[in-house]
């Protein structure tokens, strides 16, 4: 499916970074190594990538990586790219300043095996930075967001903050807000916006 909807001109989701991530980057320690979980075309990556990050892309549609390494080409900077499905991708100890998780919806057990590892593979001081539709996206008017009948793709405050209590929070808010992001996210969505750090 996603190698599909890749394979259509231009960018599924735009060319700019995801709003909340533009918001709240800066939380992730300067000229770190940070990993970009389902990123897709490429948007968010090239845009730390271009924020001095040292930057890793991965993503299960070779489509979208291709097109991320194109896109990073023309932006004139580097990003690693990783094909790898999330329900099996090795995320290490202690290897990362930054984690992003945009819109990365899967099924439930693999979201909870990717955040009981967050933790472990963030350095000290490292950030989780995640924005993803509340399961009240359906009833909105915008588009975007997993089929209304995978209510396990669904992400809440309430889910996350028990998933990811290790960590320090730093924003954790469930809101309302006005996604404009190529033809695949637009309109008034409900969302979970969600930076969290790593302390010892
Ligand atoms: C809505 S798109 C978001 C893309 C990107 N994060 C962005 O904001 O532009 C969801 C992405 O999740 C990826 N994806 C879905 N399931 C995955 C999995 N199990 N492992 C890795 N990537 C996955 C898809 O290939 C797709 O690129």
């Amino acid at each position: 499916m996603w190698d599909q909807r890749y394979s259509e001109p231009g960018f599924a989701y735009g060319t700019e970074p995801n709003d909340f991530l533009l918001e709240t980057y800066q939380h992730i320690p300067a000229g770190g190594r940070v990993l970009c979980l389902a990123e897709g075309e490429g948007r968010n990556a090239v845009f730390l990538a271009q924020m001095g990050y040292e930057v890793t892309a991965m993503d299960l549609s070779e489509v979208g990586l291709k097109k991320a390494q194109q896109f990073a080409c023309d932006k004139g900077v580097t990003i690693t790219t990783q094909l790898a499905d999330l329900a099996d991708y090795p995320f290490g100890e202690q290897q990362w300043d930054g984690i992003v998780s945009i819109w990365a919806h899967t099924p439930k057990e693999i979201r909870q095996h990717v955040h009981a590892q967050i933790s472990t593979a963030l350095k000290t001081n490292g950030a989780f930075i995640l924005e993803a539709y509340t399961p009240e996206q359906p009833s909105m008017s915008g588009v975007g967001g997993p089929p209304a009948t995978q209510t396990g793709m669904f992400m809440s405050l309430d889910l996350l903050r028990s998933e990811l209590s290790s960590l320090d929070e730093i924003v954790a808010i469930e809101k309302h807000r006005n996604v404009m992001e190529g033809s695949s996210h637009q309109g008034m969505s409900a969302v979970v916006q969600y930076v969290a750090c790593k302390k010892d």
